[in-house]
């Protein structure tokens, strides 16, 4: 395993392409509502990463992914493929997930959005997998252990009764989209590699509400729930600094 790690000049110029794809989710929230395609959410966000941001969407052309984002409705745990057949509807919860490059850096991130009225227990599912994200963010810091983020995300999905996917992790990133570590979403506290300085990586829990299973669907992206029932997920892009983390993805509504 080689963990590149980042110098501070390094991490400023993630911050600028982390902030670059935190701001194509504030651009593309006014238009996650009922009936649009994801296939137009994803035509908005092309454009304006490549037009506005003059960047590169990630997504585009990896490992033979043809759209610039992921969009994981409902039972869909991730890889979503935008398609002109998908219309949100009212009562559905939806991940968008987008990575951009600038300069040669990553910053890949994602949210949950609700369309128009949703179930109560749907909106809570979106929101305790915030708060498992969040909190794995703030046991980063040196000293402090990989195992640590998966223990912390596991003990409090599993206290609200769902289960965190094993199948699909968080990763290293930087020049390289998913690079060493890999970044579990469960585990125990004090195992794992201890976390250094310089570190960059994302966290980014699936959480289900029935069971942790998983099924990959034909098309050879969607992953979606072997019950059927529905996942969130929320992803931010991290840089370990000397005391603690930097959150490269935040958004403005967000404090950290
Ligand atoms: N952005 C996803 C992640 O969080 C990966 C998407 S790969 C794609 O790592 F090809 F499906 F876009
Ligand atoms: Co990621
Ligand atoms: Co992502």
């Amino acid at each position: 395993m080689k963990i590149n790690l980042k110098t501070s000049k390094e991490i400023s110029k993630m911050r600028v392409a982390g902030q670059l794809a935190a701001e194509v989710l504030d651009m593309i929230t006014p238009y996650v509502i009922p009936g649009i395609t994801t296939e137009e959410l994803d035509k908005k966000c092309y454009e304006y990463i490549v037009n506005n941001q003059k960047a590169i969407p990630a997504n585009v052309g990896y490992n033979g992914f043809e759209k610039t984002i992921c969009a994981s409705v409902n039972q869909v745990i991730c890889h979503g493929i935008p398609s002109e057949d998908k219309i949100l509807k009212n009562g559905d919860i939806i991940n968008i997930d987008v990575t951009v490059i600038k300069d040669g850096w990553h910053g890949d991130t994602s949210k949950m959005f609700l369309i128009g009225k949703v179930q109560p227990h749907n909106e809570r599912l979106v929101r305790i997998t915030q708060e498992c994200l969040y909190k794995a963010i703030e046991t980063v810091k040196p000293g402090a252990f990989l195992g640590d983020i998966g223990a912390v995300i596991q003990d409090h999905a599993e206290k609200n009764y769902y289960s965190v996917v094993e199948d699909y992790c968080g990763h290293g990133i930087g020049q390289i989209y998913h690079e060493d570590p890999q970044i579990l979403h469960y585990g125990k506290f004090g195992t794992g590699l201890e976390i250094q300085e310089g570190m960059c990586f994302t966290i980014e829990p699936m959480i289900n509400q029935g069971s942790k299973y998983t099924k990959l669907l034909h098309d050879g992206w969607t992953v979606e729930t072997k019950d059927g029932k529905n996942s969130a997920q929320w992803e931010h892009t991290l840089a370990v600094t000397a005391n603690g983390v930097d959150v490269l993805t935040k958004r403005n509504e967000e404090a950290f």
